[in-house]
């Protein structure tokens, strides 16, 4: 078990950036896996607008009631079915106080390292379980292979889990686990609560969603707002699920835990979505170019299902460290346990453009 605390993620780290003299707004981040394209512009208008004196001074709604009704309908749900928070991150930490102490916890990796950082905050033993299409060399260390979805249902079943998470689509592999493949690993341990984390899952061509298995009443989904709509700086999150579960979740959060700004956000995107669907949309494409533009570079990126990808090189910390000193940021994948990769996020053309020429600079062949 890795002792709980700050783990490494692609987000900015501002110390870093301090130390070389630079403000966020000069690098190139690829690094973070958030729509380049925003946040809408109507949102920002809106927040805008609503910026005065008594929006700052006032308390929000502890229950974010507004914003929770246009989620609950816009996923045909009961409004209890849904859960508000400062971030997919924070509700994890949520589900972790209620959930995860001293409980047997599977998790299928290589995967976004906090579902491991909150069991053991919790105190909770963790069998990894590999995910379908990756292979563990050595502990804590996955190479691709032809691990098929019946191994890992297989080693779940072993596992005898009380606790599953699974990250769909997964981060940082792109991968996406379809419904029947869930569902057998679901047969796997039926009676363990599942956390199915689709922070992701709007960046898809066709998203996944597993928010109707909620009924099942051991199924928590989470999704994030920051990803799709880019309100990373304002953090908002929620989870869906039964109202059994939902109800002492919210009993559990800590008051006005999301703040009034980020809910009006939330609400205003939700009168977003054709803009996100276009923007997302665009993103895809320009994903391909820059993968194509890779690998006529000599590259091999490997494939994925939404705006980020894996890219085998030999020394990931050095090709980081590299391009850092050319204000490009990207993820080094070694602390997924993927010592041969980097997580590469699209940006708009001009910046992917910028990333193909600096990674050609500094010559495939070394990579
Ligand atoms: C898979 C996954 N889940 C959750 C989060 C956190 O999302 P949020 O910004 O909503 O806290 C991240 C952020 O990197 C992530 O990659």
């Amino acid at each position: 078990m890795s002792p709980v605390g700050q783990i490494p993620h692609g987000t900015l780290d501002y110390a870093e950036v301090a130390a070389l003299g630079v403000r966020p707004d000069d690098l190139l981040v690829f690094s973070s896996n958030i729509n380049p394209y925003g946040p809408p512009p109507a949102v920002v208008k809106a927040l805008r607008a609503a910026l005065t004196p008594a929006i700052v001074a006032r308390y929000p709604d502890r229950l974010s009631l507004e914003l929770r009704a246009r989620l609950a309908a816009y996923h045909r749900v009961p409004e209890t079915a849904i859960l508000v928070g400062n971030g997919t991150a924070d509700l994890l930490w949520l589900i972790g106080l209620l959930h995860l102490r001293q409980r047997r916890i599977a998790v299928l990796t290589p995967t976004f390292g906090e579902y491991e950082n909150v069991a053991a905050l919790m105190a909770a033993p963790v069998t990894r379980v590999d995910y379908p299409g990756w292979q563990r060399r050595a502990e804590g260390i996955f190479t691709a292979g032809e691990n098929a979805v019946a191994n890992c249902a297989q080693a779940l079943a072993a596992a005898q889990p009380e606790v599953v998470f699974v990250c769909n689509p997964n981060n940082p592999t792109g991968q996406v686990l379809h419904p029947d493949e869930l569902e057998q690993l679901y047969a796997a341990a039926p009676a363990a609560l599942w956390i199915v984390d689709e922070a992701y899952s709007e960046f898809m061509a066709l998203p996944v969603s597993s928010i109707p298995w909620i009924e099942r009443g051991n199924w928590l989904v989470l999704r994030s707002m920051t990803k799709d709509f880019a309100l990373g700086g304002l953090r908002l999150g929620y989870v869906a699920g039964a109202p059994a579960l939902i109800g002492p979740l919210q009993q559990a959060q800590s008051p006005w835990n999301t703040n009034s700004l980020a809910q009006l956000a939330g609400i205003a995107c939700m009168d977003q979505l054709n803009w996100r669907k276009t923007t997302l949309a665009q993103l895809r494409a320009d994903c391909a170019a820059l993968r194509r533009e890779l690998q006529a570079a000599g590259f091999t990126p490997r494939p994925t299902t939404v705006n980020y990808f894996l890219m085998p090189v030999a020394d990931p910390a050095r090709l980081r460290a590299v391009l850092l000193q050319r204000r490009i940021v990207i993820r080094d994948c070694t602390s997924f346990g993927l010592p041969s990769y980097v997580r590469i996020a699209t940006q708009q053309p001009d910046a992917n453009r910028r990333l193909v020429a600096a990674l050609v600079e500094y010559g495939s062949g070394e990579l």
